[in-house]
Order: C-alpha cells, then sequence, then structure tokens
C-alpha cells in the first residue's frame, strides 16, 4: 500500500532540463501531432475568476485549472494549477505561479508535484517558436515582440531557433522600461541582433514579418491595418489585436479551436461569438499543420494570424520528461504519499 510521490522544486525542474527549449520544442511538437491523432483527453481550463469581467480579472488575477491526458511516449496524466496575481510585481514576485502534478495513468495516483513556473514559459515560448516555424515567411527578418513580461524572453528564444534569420527586434510594452530592459537583454544574449524599445507599436509593427503578442492588455492595440503582406501575427493572449487582423488575414490558425471557444478572450474567440467568424473559416489546428495534414505557409506573402490558448496538456508532457529524468538521476526529494 506504500506510494510515494517525487518533489520537485524550482532547483530540481532546472536540474532535469526545464529550460532546453530544443527540446521544449520537440516536446510541442510531439504533443500536437498526438492532438492531431486524437491520442491525448483535453478538457479545456477552469477559471476561478476573482471580480465579474475581464477587467476585474486583470486587476484581481485568477487561479486557472487544466487537467489533461498524453497519449504517446508520454502516456501520463496530470493536472497545470496556475495563478495569476496581476499585482505580484508590486512584491517583487512573478504575476504567474505555476504547479503542476502528475498522475499514473493506470491507477490515476500522483506520481510527482513540480514547480511548473518555468515549464508553463518554455512551452508557451516553444508553442510560439512551432508557429514561428511553420507559419512565418522563410525570409522573415524583422520581429515584433509586444509585452516584455515573463514569456517574452521565451518567445524570443524560439522564434530565433526557428528563424535565426531575424536580425532586428521591435519590443514594445505599456511599461516603457520593461521594453528596455527586455531589448537590452536580448542584445546582450543575441550577438548582431539589434533591439529597439518602442513607446508606439504602430511603425514597427508596419515594418514587422513577424508580430508576437503576449500582454495583458484586453483592448485591441495591434491595428490590421497595418499588417505588411506576409506578415505573421501571433495573438498569444486575450483581445490584443483587432479584428481586422483576422479579417485581412489568408489562413487563421490556432492551437486548441474548441478551448479557445471556452476560454472566449482571445480575438478570433469573440468574433466568433458575435457572428463574425465561422467555424469553417480555420485553416487548421497547428497540430494538423505540423503532423503534415493541412499545409502551413504556402507563399511568402500570406497574411497568417495565429491563435494560442495554451493547453494543461503541454505542461505535463515537458513536466513528464523532467520527472523521467530525475527519476533516473536522483533528482528532487521523495515524500511518501501513503505511508
Ligand atoms: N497562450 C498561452 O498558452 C499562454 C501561456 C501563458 C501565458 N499566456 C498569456 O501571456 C500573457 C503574458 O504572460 P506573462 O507571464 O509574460 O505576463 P507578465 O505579467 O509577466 O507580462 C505581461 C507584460 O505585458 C505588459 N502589458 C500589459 N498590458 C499591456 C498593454 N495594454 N500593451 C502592451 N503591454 C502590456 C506588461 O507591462 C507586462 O510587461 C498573459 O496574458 C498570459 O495569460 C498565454
Amino acid at each position: 500500500m506504500e506510494r510515494n510521490v517525487l518533489y520537485l522544486n524550482k532547483k530540481a525542474m532546472e536540474e532535469a532540463g526545464v529550460l532546453d527549449m530544443k527540446a521544449a520544442i520537440a516536446d510541442l511538437e510531439k504533443v500536437y501531432t498526438l492532438c492531431a491523432r486524437g491520442d491525448v483527453i483535453n478538457p479545456g481550463k477552469c477559471v476561478l475568476r476573482w471580480g465579474k469581467t475581464p477587467e476585474d480579472e486583470n486587476e484581481m488575477g485568477r487561479i486557472n485549472a487544466m487537467p489533461g491526458y498524453v497519449g504517446g511516449e508520454y502516456d501520463m496524466a496530470g493536472i497545470k494549477w496556475i495563478g495569476s496575481g496581476p499585482q505580484n510585481y508590486k512584491k517583487g514576485l512573478p504575476r504567474a505561479s505555476v504547479t503542476v502534478i502528475l498522475n499514473d495513468p493506470d491507477t490515476k495516483l500522483p506520481l510527482c508535484f513540480a514547480d511548473g513556473t518555468a515549464v508553463s514559459v518554455l512551452r508557451t515560448g516553444a508553442s510560439g517558436g512551432v508557429a514561428v516555424a511553420n507559419l512565418a515567411a522563410k525570409g522573415a527578418r524583422k520581429l515584433l515582440i509586444c509585452g516584455a513580461g515573463a514569456q517574452a524572453p521565451a518567445q524570443l528564444e524560439a522564434a530565433l531557433i526557428a528563424r535565426p534569420d531575424i536580425d532586428t527586434l521591435y519590443v514594445y510594452d505599456i511599461r516603457p522600461e520593461s521594453a528596455k530592459r527586455l531589448a537590452e537583454l536580448a542584445e546582450t544574449r543575441y550577438k548582431g541582433l539589434r533591439a529597439v524599445p518602442v513607446d508606439d507599436p504602430e511603425d514597427a509593427a508596419r515594418e514587422a514579418d513577424v508580430i508576437i503578442c503576449v500582454t495583458l492588455a484586453s483592448q485591441p492595440f495591434i491595428r490590421g491595418a497595418w499588417l505588411k503582406k506576409g506578415c505573421l501575427v501571433m495573438n498569444m493572449a486575450d483581445y490584443e489585436v483587432d479584428r481586422d487582423c483576422v479579417k485581412r488575414a489568408d489562413k487563421v490558425v490556432v492551437d486548441f479551436w474548441e478551448n479557445i471557444k471556452h476560454r472566449m478572450i482571445s480575438t478570433v474567440a469573440l468574433m466568433w461569438k458575435d457572428g463574425e467568424f465561422r467555424d469553417e473559416e480555420i485553416h487548421a489546428e497547428i497540430g494538423e499543420i505540423v503532423s503534415g495534414k493541412k499545409p502551413g505557409r504556402e507563399r511568402e506573402d500570406e497574411i497568417i494570424y495565429f491563435n494560442a490558448v495554451g493547453a494543461g496538456i503541454l505542461d505535463i508532457a515537458l513536466t513528464t520528461r523532467c520527472y523521467r529524468f530525475a527519476e533516473k538521476h536522483g533528482i528532487g526529494i521523495t515524500l511518501p504519499f501513503w505511508e
């Protein structure tokens, strides 16, 4: 009857390889492919929300529960439990904090309690990287990142893995000091990359081959009219880009369409709710592209809109890789669950 769980804190997760972006991208490609084959259980988010409106939520915060099962080589169930405290920065704390619990898919017993904070950043960066690899123009050189918070460095790292020829980064943030900090970090970290903080996103958006939005904005600040031919615009959070970005797109690609409609905060979801966008207008879920069922970008001049809501199965896959490595190499603390 005795059962143990492995406890992996932040340091243990780092020792187990959580910060390896190339491994995270490989995980995401496998999970998206498993999704396209139907070898996952992906029931969507349960949102524990403070306040009554999206504006309240952005002020007061939320905790999301994201359960799932991933098949294939992962064969693991679990849940991501992610707290978002928008005022945490005043206490010197990151906004997001994540716990991942892994469960044996056979007995359903817990196997691992892990700090998933880096998991969440890496897998979201990797989901951006998979989108850039499949949907950005081959000749993409100019990248605009909007929102210079916790997610931004991972989005940048993954985008540069997917398109190493990107030579110019523009950074826009409602807090100019955050944009400046990310630009400085980018120039230090990536030799030869020109990184420019901007106070207004318009000129940079007009030039950008790839626009990645990872902000807390609940009102659009990227206009469809600004997008140049060949642009990939990535709406990684809420209502950040206007409806013209979707209307002008030659292809609309998403990660998990049912989950996006369930969450109902992104541009394309709100358009669907208002009858301005139909299910049939989705070109593909990204898993259909990664698995070769549907094409990604076909012409250099296509405008493509990508929206990702994320899912617990992504976090479960990355955590499973780290958990198995940790078990093999004696990393972490074994805790008695049933003594
Ligand atoms: N799609 C996914 O799978 C996924 C996964 C994780 C997080 N997210 C989302 O990504 C977003 C960013 O997450 P994070 O952890 O980096 O948050 P964060 O709080 O660390 O950073 C957010 C940044 O956005 C900036 N910002 C806020 N409002 C803005 C506006 N109107 N215009 C421009 N910049 C603005 C803030 O100043 C901050 O620098 C969140 O909305 C989060 O929910 C998406």
